[in-house]
């Protein structure tokens, strides 16, 4: 099944073209302006060619042609007629790794994995260039892939020392294994490109979802006819939305403060929020475009900054809580006041962090197959038992009815601990029986997923004489978003650590976490 092409009429115009991949040749039937990342991955069953943004930025779909890098998901199929393509399928020697690839095993430079077949291709084509290139070298030719996992340097060493990597095992000696490197257990299969991550494995008869999602800060909805709808879209089975949940229409990773919907009732929080889910045949589904879809938009007031929100003339998000308030944290101890009084010298600091998208290569991906009375879903995950409990209140099942089938992680960072695409598929399995699946595109990942808070901070410190701390007083503002997600921990933790390792014997530390569209 054809899975990640967004070209719609694929069999208006079908030709063979002809081209050799990792030494065999292969012929495809398709569009001669397909992506070259979706014919290996979905033609040829090659999937250690990664997609991560389908734009030519992150550099993971990386393969050579004729020796020379380029970026898979850019590359019209048309261009491939007579070329010789090197994935990482590819790249070992005879069934054993290639010192390349031992390379990255012993210096860890795998880590997440999601990166590294575009990486050791890229070391690659140095390579065979120069088999000892310099830092500098291997940072130039490397430029074109990103890690969110390493930091790059573990990856640079495994490139440059790659000449010196024997197939010796090595394990450190008595007394020595303190600070060695030792390979990671599932390393191997990072390195050859054969660990599956979320969208690396679909069942046979799949049918895909597509989220629709407000466009708008804050609105109301109406979402109009939806039989019509499923009508005049052939291959489109199904259309769900809050009437839809058989169970509890609500998450969230903190179960005193779950307060988000799978699909907004009436109410849109954020640009971005789920309202419905069209499920059907792959095609049906790709060749869909958003503004078909019947929703009437009434727009609200929005508040996109902690002050706007937490204005008396703006519109709670949650009924509960007041101003816009979700939680507050507070640590004390001592007197700072008065010993920011006494102080030789003090300092006082104001300022702000911008909202971080945690930008793993991976979005979000995975599918659910309904096996009788029973769920299975398979994707990318940070916490398999959290999403089964919640799927389970979501779905009005058993958590023993749901089983949760991890994915390798292509990063994650913390933003993959809140449920994301489970429900879409879960839902939609269940009532179709049907295995369903879905991939985010880039933006949909970035708008859809909650890392991380915008903070406003004041701080004041003081010291005596010595340098010794005296008096600290902290204020910090987080911008937690339409719902609470892990806004009560930030809110919670950071009054804890907002000192870092100093003694300081008089201290306040006070946070606010505020709901925004
Ligand atoms: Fe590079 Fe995770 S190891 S993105």
């Amino acid at each position: 099944t054809r899975y990640c092409t967004c070209f719609p009429n694929r069999e208006s115009l079908v030709v063979q073209i002809s081209f050799s991949v990792n030494g065999n040749n292969v012929q495809v039937d398709v569009n001669p302006v397909d992506r070259l990342s979706d014919v290996l991955r979905s033609d040829l069953n090659l999937h250690a060619t990664k997609v991560g943004c389908n734009a030519g930025d992150c550099g993971a779909c990386t393969v050579l042609i004729d020796g020379n890098t380029a970026c898979a998901c850019l590359t019209p199929i048309a261009q491939l007629a007579g070329t010789s393509v090197t994935t990482a399928e590819g790249l070992s020697d005879n069934g054993s790794l290639s010192q390349l690839q031992e390379s990255f095993l012993r210096h860890g430079a795998a880590q997440c994995g999601i990166c590294t077949p575009a990486m050791l291709l890229s070391a690659k084509a140095l390579l065979d260039e120069y088999s000892k290139p310099t830092r500098a070298q291997v940072e130039d030719a490397l430029g074109g892939v990103l890690c969110r996992c390493t930091g790059y340097k573990k990856i640079i060493d495994a490139v440059v020392h790659a000449h010196e990597v024997t197939h010796d095992k090595q394990i450190p000696a008595a007394g020595q294994g303190v600070g060695a490197a030792i390979s990671h257990l599932d390393g191997v299969a990072k390195v050859t490109g054969e660990l599956k991550y979320g969208s690396d494995v679909l069942p046979e008869d799949i049918l895909l979802v597509h989220v629709i999602r407000s466009p708008h800060h804050f609105a109301d909805f109406k979402i109009g006819d939806k039989k019509t709808f499923i009508e005049n879209h052939e291959g489109v089975l199904a259309v769900y939305d809050a009437s839809d949940v058989d169970g509890v229409n609500c998450h969230g990773v903190i179960p005193p403060f779950a307060d988000q919907p799978v699909f907004a009732q009436n109410t849109a929080l954020y640009r971005g929020e789920a309202i419905a889910a069209i499920v059907g045949e792959p095609e049906a589904i790709r060749s869909l475009k958003d503004d078909e879809f019947p929703v009437e938009w009434r727009l609200r007031e929005h508040a996109l900054t902690p002050a706007e929100g937490i204005d008396a003339s703006m519109d709670r998000l949650h009924q509960n809580r007041e101003n816009n308030i979700l939680v507050r944290g507070y640590v004390e101890q001592g007197n700072s006041d008065s010993a920011l009084a006494d102080a030789t010298h003090k300092v006082t600091v104001s300022t702000s962090t911008p909202f971080i998208e945690h930008g793993y290569i991976e979005p979000e991906a995975g599918y659910c197959v309904r096996k009788g009375d029973r769920l299975e879903i398979f994707g990318c995950t940070q916490a398999a038992q959290m999403d089964r409990d919640s799927l389970a209140d979501i779905l009005g099942l058993e958590k023993t009815a749901i089983r949760i089938m991890p994915s390798a992680c292509g990063g994650g960072f913390g933003a993959k601990l809140d449920i994301s695409f489970q429900p879409y598929v879960a839902i939609a399995a269940w009532h179709l029986k049907r295995p369903v699946a879905i991939c985010y595109s880039r933006g949909e990942s970035m708008r859809s997923t909650t890392k991380r808070h915008p903070s406003e901070i004041t701080l004041t410190v003081g010291c005596d004489k010595q340098g010794l701390l005296s008096g600290f007083n902290f204020e910090g503002t987080f911008n937690t978003g339409a719902y609470a997600s892990w806004g009560p921990t930030v809110a919670n933790r950071v009054p804890v650590h907002a000192s870092g390792p100093y003694h300081t014997p008089d201290y306040r530390a006070r946070s606010t976490a505020v709901h925004t569209n």
